[in-house]
């Protein structure tokens, strides 16, 4: 895919992060989300795709915006002369990850967007997902069927390190009870956090974060766009759907996944040409919330593609048209 379309995709997250951080620590997840998924809907029409989401807010009769199947980019709006096309492109969005995290003002929010050519993002059910994410040197030697000491231990060597010196990050969850007792066990060091388990993911593929590896389950399409990244970062996701109640099977098969499997990110994100781009919404380990100042409003963004593999980390100052810039360091 066109990796020129990395910079359209900033300006969708800039955006989506923008709107929802006007409503940070309001306790209203919810108005959060439609401010983010309102800002991404409207800013990915103005790029010059012929766009598919394929990860969304949800279904068609549960979600009015960037529902799964949905349209989007310039191609709808507009007409090419003949023999000119836009390039076909799949998306994964998650506009708000995070929208608790917003909604009281904790860490780590973040807008996000991933981008294929057509068939490059497997198209994951709302389902849960077993993870286990890892950055670039251990991505050879960790197991998702390994028991959890033994993959520690073999993280620590890979990084060089105690298992002691290792940061697990596990979503704060009961379902999680008996792993976090298992990390205990092992004296690995545990970040737990209340949500966000995709931008802890990035943080443990990036060396120098504090994050060594993300273990647990959370959701299916976060799990997809942890692929993406990884794509990326050359890191690894390792991941299994979670199926819950009989009929859970039927809706993987129907969406072309398949129970049981093992997927890592080549098979979840396999596109060749992978755009990944997010934006700090509040502050985070990798990106700073959204700034509003007198004059406009500060974003710091990742933006990466897979092939010529780029990572960016872009700061942003917006200013409003009309008003005098003032840039300050
Ligand atoms: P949202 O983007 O919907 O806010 O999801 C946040 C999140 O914490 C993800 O990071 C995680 O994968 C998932 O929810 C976990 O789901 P649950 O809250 O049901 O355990």
């Amino acid at each position: 895919m066109d990796s020129d379309l990395s910079l359209e995709f900033l300006r969708v997250v800039e955006q989506a992060a923008i709107a929802c951080a006007h409503t940070m620590g309001q306790g209203d997840g919810r108005k959060s989300d439609e401010a983010a998924v309102e800002a991404m809907r409207t800013c990915l029409d103005t790029v010059p795709i012929d766009g598919t989401i394929v990860i969304g807010e949800g279904e068609r009769d549960e979600a009015p915006m960037l529902y799964i199947g949905e349209k989007v980019g310039l191609a709808a709006r507009q007409k090419l002369p003949f023999g000119i096309e836009f390039p076909s492109v799949d998306i994964a969005v998650d506009p708000l990850e995070g929208t608790n995290l917003c909604a009281i003002g904790a860490p780590n929010a973040i807008a996000v967007l991933a981008a294929s050519s057509k068939g490059g993002l497997l198209h994951a059910p709302d389902l849960y997902m077993e993870k286990l994410v890892v950055g670039p040197s251990a991505k050879h030697a960790v197991s998702l069927d390994a028991p959890v000491a033994e993959n520690l231990r073999t993280l620590a060597r890979c990084l060089e390190r105690e298992v002691a010196d290792l940061v697990v990050v596990v979503l704060d969850r009961p379902r999680h009870r008996q792993l976090i007792e298992d990390i205990r066990a092992t004296g690995a060091r545990i970040r737990l956090i209340s949500d966000g388990d995709l931008s802890a993911g990035i943080a443990a593929a990036v060396v120098g974060s504090g994050v060594h590896a993300v273990m647990g389950t959370g959701g299916a399409p976060e799990g997809v766009l942890t692929a993406a990244a990884m794509r990326c970062l050359n890191g690894e996701i390792f991941a299994r759907l979670v199926i819950g109640k009989p009929e859970d099977e039927a809706r993987c098969r129907a969406m072309g996944a398949e129970p049981g499997r093992i997927y890592t990110s080549k098979d979840l994100a396999s596109g060749k040409g992978i755009i990944f781009a997010a934006t700090g919404v509040t502050d985070g380990t990798l990106m700073r919330g959204v700034r509003f100042f007198g004059d406009g409003t500060r974003t710091n963004s990742l933006v990466m593609q897979s092939d010529p593999p780029r990572v960016r980390f872009i700061d942003t100052i917006h200013v409003e048209q009309s008003r005098m810039v003032r840039v300050r360091f």
